[in-house]
């Protein structure tokens, strides 16, 4: 298979699929909690470029819900990553954070939406994604919206599934 470009081999560690391990969770101060499965693909064409497509679905009903998908690029000989995003809902993003081991921390540095967005409209994202010890993949989202503080909107643990 193509090799990968040698700029991601920090980020080797994410490539391939991950399957939501137990359901995960979803909350926000104005919401009713939910619980969701999704699915990660992570995949590359041998550019200094890491391709991804998330896909989350309703845990009981498995109705589609959120999809993201976009770009991972690194910043070659630091450990700067950035994530530029997609969202289904009609917002844009561009993450960037620090690589830490086999640990991503980022932050939301440019968001864009539709005119015409529901709202209340987000205003900052956190993300953090972290291999376990175990071999599961974590991922934990928080988000500011127009009448909320940063607070925790997912979590959800994943095992490869290939
Ligand atoms: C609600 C943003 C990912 C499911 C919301 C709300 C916002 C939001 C702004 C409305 C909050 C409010 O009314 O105060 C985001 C962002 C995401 C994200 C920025 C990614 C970075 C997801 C994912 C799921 C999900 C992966 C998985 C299914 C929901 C559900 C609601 C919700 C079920 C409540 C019902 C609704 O408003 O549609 N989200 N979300 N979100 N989100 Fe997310």
């Amino acid at each position: 298979s193509l090799e990968l470009n040698p700029v991601l081999l920090p980020l080797d560690w994410l490539l391939g699929t991950w399957e939501s391990d137990e359901p995960g969770e979803g909350c926000f101060p104005t919401i009713k909690p939910f619980r969701y499965i999704e699915t990660l693909n992570f995949s590359h064409v041998g550019q200094p470029v890491i391709n991804f497509n998330f896909s989350a679905f309703h845990a009981e009903t498995k109705k589609p819900l959120h999809r993201e998908c976009g770009f991972i690029r690194m910043q070659p000989g630091t450990n700067r990553v950035a994530f530029i995003i997609a969202q289904n809902s009609g917002l844009v993003e561009i993450e960037e954070g620090e690589l830490t081991g086999q640990r991503l921390d980022l932050q939301s540095r440019a968001l864009a939406r539709t005119s015409f967005a529901r709202e209340p409209h987000v205003q900052q994202i956190c993300r953090v994604f972290q291999l376990r010890g175990d071999g599961k993949l974590e991922q934990t989202v928080s988000m500011a919206t127009d009448n909320q503080a940063l607070m925790e909107h997912l979590h959800v643990t994943y095992r490869r599934s290939s």
